[in-house]
């Protein structure tokens, strides 16, 4: 009802609700009292498919009395729970308690199952095949939708199945992503760097750096340029975990590859999000899920940590 912006609706909900059991009555009243004039053979002179008549009989008692117990029932609810406008109902019952309530009862049930696992480090708990159930359901629940489904993740979304990383891929590097999120920023670069040409060298120069194709006159003009850009991707251009700047100098590209994907960074900037998940899951919950996330990248270590 909070959507309602003002009171006339709430108060059209309930007359609508009240008056339409109050019709219900009123109906069964006035079927009980009106006798319709009948045949002298007890039939209303109606007649469907050749054969079937229609009868002047009273309603059956059973049935009227179903009939008035839903009444009852309704009108009996509708003291209880909330359903006429903006009224909270005698119990002060809502979806959202109950929901909570549940929320509650589950994670007080699972608490042994969790504490068996934050006791274990995410290197050795990736190697737990329960933990890994749960860790991919919460995976596919809460990160799946950013990440894909494979973790494999897509343009602007890191791969967290690969060994490279923006932040840092230790379990508790991962945990530290996770539970606060991550903001990654870099600045428009060009004013730093001079020309638009300037732009393009230095370009060129981060293309050699992986040794994708590119043109070495200009790599060599712009190497000089990254001078700018040392100061967060390193002087060697292989990163740096702690500003969340990622390595230039190998074949992972987040935000697209080539000339022109790194010219429009060089201008333009970039500003990317991952959200804190605080909020929304558990210590235990985030610690299920870095190590799952650490396992997708270390296989052969959390195969050997299998118990
Ligand atoms: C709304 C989209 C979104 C959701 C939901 C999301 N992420 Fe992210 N995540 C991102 C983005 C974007 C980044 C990259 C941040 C950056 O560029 O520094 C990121 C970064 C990360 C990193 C750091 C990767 C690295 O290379 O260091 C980890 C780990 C991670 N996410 C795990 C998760 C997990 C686990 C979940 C589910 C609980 C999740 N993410 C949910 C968008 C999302
Ligand atoms: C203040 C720190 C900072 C400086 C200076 C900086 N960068 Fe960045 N750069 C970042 C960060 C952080 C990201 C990652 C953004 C994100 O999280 O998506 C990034 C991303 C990039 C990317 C995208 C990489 C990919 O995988 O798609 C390229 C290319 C890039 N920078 C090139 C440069 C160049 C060239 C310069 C110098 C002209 C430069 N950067 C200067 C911090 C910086």
């Amino acid at each position: 009802m909070s959507d309602f912006t003002s009171g006339f609706w709430s108060v059209y909900v309930a007359a609508a609700t009240v008056i339409g059991i109050a019709a219900c009555l009123l109906l069964l009243w006035v079927t009980s009292r009106k006798k319709v004039a009948a045949n002298a053979d007890n039939t209303t002179g109606h007649v469907w498919d050749e054969d079937l008549t229609e009868m002047n009989n009273p309603l059956p008692m059973w049935w009227v009395g179903l009939f008035i117990l839903t009444i009852v029932f309704s009108a009996a609810y509708l003291v209880f729970y909330p359903g006429l406008g903006t009224y909270q109902g005698k119990l002060g019952w809502t979806q959202k308690g109950e929901y909570d309530a549940e929320v509650e009862k589950a994670t007080k049930a699972l608490e042994p199952l969790y504490a068996q696992f934050t006791a274990r480090k995410p290197e050795e708990l990736a190697g737990d095949a329960n933990a890994m159930a749960i860790g991919e359901r919460l995976f596919m629940n809460n990160c799946a939708q950013c990440h894909g489904s494979d973790a494999r993740g897509s343009k602007g979304f890191p791969n967290l199945a690969d060994g490279d990383w923006l932040h840092g891929g230790a379990g508790e590097k991962i945990a530290e992503s996770i539970t606060k999120g991550r903001v990654g920023m870099m600045p428009p670069m060009a004013a730093a760097v001079g020309t638009s040409d300037d732009v393009k060298n230095v370009a060129h120069y981060v293309l050699s750096l992986s040794n994708s194709p590119h043109d070495s006159l200009r790599a060599q003009l712009g190497k000089g340029k990254f001078m700018a850009c040392a100061a967060c991707h390193g002087a060697d251009g292989k990163g740096n975990p702690a500003m969340g700047a990622p390595n230039l100098a190998d074949d992972t590209w987040l935000h697209g590859w080539g000339e022109q994907a790194i010219v429009n960074i060089v201008n333009n900037g970039k500003t990317n999000e991952m959200p804190a998940q605080s909020g929304k899951l558990t210590d235990a919950q985030i610690h299920v899920l870095s190590s799952y996330v650490w396992g997708l990248s270390n296989k052969p270590a959390a195969a050997a940590a299998k118990p």
